[in-house]
């Protein structure tokens, strides 16, 4: 298995349903607040180069009930890349602890720093993904659903960083995915390119956000501007406009459609208020599992690597 978590790609589907189930365990485990103290002297470095809310306190709280230290490094403490080389951080964090979780901009960055660390690193997002989220979104819907057969997921909005890593779960699980979103604003060409390249998924891209959502699963959106695009939020909202989850687009995608979000959420942006507070809508219960999936992932990454 492999030693880091930076793309879904990397890891086979098997081994993801290993991380799901182990993810169901540890979350009864947490919510009976249970001791699981597995971590005891371990450390974890969070390296943080924009900001987080769920990431940060999920990843934190997670490994400090596990048993452990978690730090966190801020934009202005280590100035990774700025005051100091990212190669010379990773080997300095692996002198230091046993696990590193990095949110940064350039996804060439979170590389470097993996393959100068000789601890695993967890990828908490980047401009080109963010597969904790969609590892933890995937494992929300098996749980909400009962089941990951016959799966159909719309995705409607920017063509970002949650896209391209749902795009490389395609590649390891049968979903009907569509993708919505105006011209110009299409996910990563070459993770398309591989998705229906591996030819076990249906992947619709389409410029009407209308077109294709019958008989949703799950209605899926996110911010419109990125972290680091939040100049261009005012050209983008009026390209965007037409692309709002609200009552209509819901209404198009069936009864059974659930809505998701990985938050945070611009109300009256991206999602009215009213789809955020539907009872269809289940954000809560995906920013609940960050912390259970995230768990899962760091007990797989350092059973591993003590193996
Ligand atoms: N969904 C998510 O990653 O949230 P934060 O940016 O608050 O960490
Ligand atoms: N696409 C968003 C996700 C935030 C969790 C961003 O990168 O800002």
């Amino acid at each position: 298995m492999n030693n880091n978590f930076l793309h879904i790609r990397d890891y086979s589907s098997d081994e993801l349903l290993e991380i799901m189930k182990l993810a169901k365990d540890l979350k009864q485990k947490f919510r009976n607040r249970e001791d699981h103290k597995i971590f005891n002297n371990k450390s974890l470095a969070m390296i943080f180069a924009k900001p987080s809310a769920r990431t940060r306190i999920s990843f934190e709280t997670g490994f400090e009930w596990l048993g452990g230290h978690a730090l966190f490094l801020g934009p202005n403490d280590i100035g990774i890349g700025k005051r100091e080389a990212i190669k010379d951080i990773g080997r300095l964090l692996s002198r230091y602890n046993d696990l590193i979780m990095a949110r940064l901009f350039d996804h060439n960055h979170i590389m470097e720093l993996a393959s100068n660390a000789s601890i695993p690193v967890i990828n908490g997002l980047t401009d080109y993904n963010h597969p904790c989220q969609i590892m933890c979104d995937f494992f929300t819907i098996w749980e909400t659903r009962g089941s990951l057969d016959d799966l159909k997921i719309s995705y409607i909005g920017d063509g970002n960083n949650i896209v391209n890593s749902w795009l490389q779960l395609t590649q390891k699980f049968p979903i009907d995915f569509v993708c919505a979103c105006p011209a110009g604003y299409e996910p990563d060409n070459s993770t398309l390119d591989e998705s229906i390249e591996t030819g076990l998924s249906k992947i619709t891209v389409t410029n009407d956000p209308f077109d294709s959502i019958q008989n949703s699963d799950v209605i899926y959106t996110d911010v419109w501007a990125s972290m680091g695009q939040k100049d261009e939020a005012e050209v983008r909202e009026k390209v965007f406009k037409p692309f709002q989850i609200n009552s209509s687009i819901m209404s198009e995608a069936g009864k059974k459609a659930f809505f998701m979000h990985c938050l945070p959420a611009e109300r009256g942006r991206e999602v009215t208020d009213e789809v955020m507070e539907a009872e269809y809508s289940i954000v809560f219960d995906q920013a609940e599992n960050r912390l259970h999936i995230q768990n899962a992932i760091m007990v797989t990454l350092l059973n591993q690597s003590s193996a």
